[in-house]
């Protein structure tokens, strides 16, 4: 299933933060959303989401397609359950009071896939060792990478088979930045089709297929990973 968003214009009140932008992520990609900070990357995964406002901006013109499916008089609850896209938002949102185990567990309220979700608890932690060793350990003492996997585990503990990401590699050591792409490879590799966000560009274009680039508002850049690697417009801007 494709997502295909075209000509998309939203705004927050009266003030326009998406002023027409065209993207696609084909079933089975990593696709990157590369931009600086207020670019309205955000903005473009709450508007796939379909969050309401306040958080959430409204759409003035445009579309949002999954497969045959109009997103946009979508709720957002229903993109989530029915048509499997998930978002890991920026700033992790996971249970501080509980364990890394009933975080897994607490995802997997809304599925009906029974049979399936034990041999996803295996999946997540053969993905995740850290998170193995640590099941049994609250959510708020885990290291903020550590934190961010369980997010990642929490996305496809829920069955989502598309999972939007908001800056999972912020506030990471470059290390465990590496880690975490390569575990995102991995589930990609796996059939988890993936629209990433990102103010790295060096990662991101190392592993995603192919990536956009956002700029107050506007995609001005595309292409696949190497190209916009190569690109002496992204080097100057993006990679220093
Ligand atoms: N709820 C909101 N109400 C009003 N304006 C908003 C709201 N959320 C975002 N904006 C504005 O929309 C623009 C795009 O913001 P967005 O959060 O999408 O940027 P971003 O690319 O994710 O930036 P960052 O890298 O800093 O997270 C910004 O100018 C921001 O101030
Ligand atoms: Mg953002």
């Amino acid at each position: 299933m494709m997502l295909e968003v075209d000509n998309l214009h939203v705004r927050y009140g009266s003030i326009e933060a998406l002023h027409g932008i065209s993207f696609q992520v084909k079933e089975g990609e990593m696709v990157a959303l590369l931009g600086a900070n207020g670019a309205g990357k955000t903005t473009t995964l709450m508007s796939i989401m379909r969050l309401p406002p306040p958080e959430g901006p409204v759409v003035t013109e445009g579309s949002i397609r999954y497969g045959d499916t109009n997103l946009l008089p979508v709720a957002s609850h229903t993109v989530v359950a029915r048509h499997g896209i998930g978002l890991v938002p920026e700033g992790r949102h996971i249970f501080g009071n509980l364990t890394v185990q009933e975080n897994l567990k607490l995802a997997t309220y809304a599925r009906t896939d029974t049979e399936r979700i034990a041999w996803d608890y295996e999946r997540v932690f053969s993905l995740f060792p850290r998170l193995a060793d640590r099941r049994n350990q609250r959510g708020d003492t885990l290291s903020g990478g550590e934190q961010q996997m369980l997010a990642m585990g929490r996305a496809f503990m829920s069955g989502i088979r598309f999972i939007l990401l908001d800056e999972p590699s912020m506030g990471l050591a470059p290390l465990l930045m590496q880690e975490l792409f390569r575990v995102l490879k991995e589930l990609n590799d796996a059939g988890t089709t993936i629209l990433v966000v990102e103010q790295n560009a060096h990662i991101a274009l190392k592993y995603a297929h192919r990536a956009y680039v956002l700029e107050a508002g506007r995609i001005v850049l595309e292409g696949s990973g190497a190209e916009l690697a190569h690109n002496p417009e992204i080097r100057k801007a993006y990679l220093g």
